[in-house]
């Protein structure tokens, strides 16, 4: 089923100038890019994106390390790209991660609890939906 998700290239990966292997990843993949952009996020947009994570300890950590650069948002159409990505990103701790994801070959584990995880997927068409709208306003199909 051909559907649409949300991927972020997160501060950590822009900086280690990684955007062009992620996206080499996303295309090898067969996956097309439909929009994308560099975006310094703010507060008002984390907030919103990460709305249900607000009561988590590390939320704090998360929106600091979001807002730390510019992040690159990419809008990306295929089949069943919402699980794909996921798939291609790798688990969400970076020692767990397998070698071969993006998170498994470019993730750090940080002092102390925070996890700096390279690239983010949405995890549901609901949140997919929700997120590009956040991100993508001006995007109308
Ligand atoms: S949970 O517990 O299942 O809700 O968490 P999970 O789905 O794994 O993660 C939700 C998002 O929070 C990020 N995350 C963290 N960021 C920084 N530090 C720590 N310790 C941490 N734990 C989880 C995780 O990367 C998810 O963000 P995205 O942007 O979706 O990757």
């Amino acid at each position: 089923m051909t559907e649409r998700t949300l991927a972020i290239v997160k501060p950590d990966g822009v900086i280690q100038k990684k955007v062009g292997e992620i996206i080499r990843r996303i295309e090898r993949k067969g996956y097309d890019i439909i929009d994308i952009k560099m975006v310094q996020a703010d507060e008002a947009l984390l907030r919103a994106h990460y709305a249900e994570l607000a009561d988590r300890p590390f939320f704090p950590g998360l929106m600091h390390y979001m807002m730390e650069h510019p992040v690159v948002a990419i809008v990306v159409e295929g089949d069943n790209v919402i699980k794909g990505w996921r798939t291609l990103m790798g688990l969400t701790n970076p020692t767990e991660a397998a070698p071969g994801t993006i998170r498994g070959d470019f993730g750090r584990d940080w002092p102390g609890d925070e996890v700096r995880n390279v690239v983010h997927g949405s995890d549901s068409p609901e949140s997919a939906q929700h997120e590009i709208k956040l991100w993508f306003p001006e995007l109308n199909n």
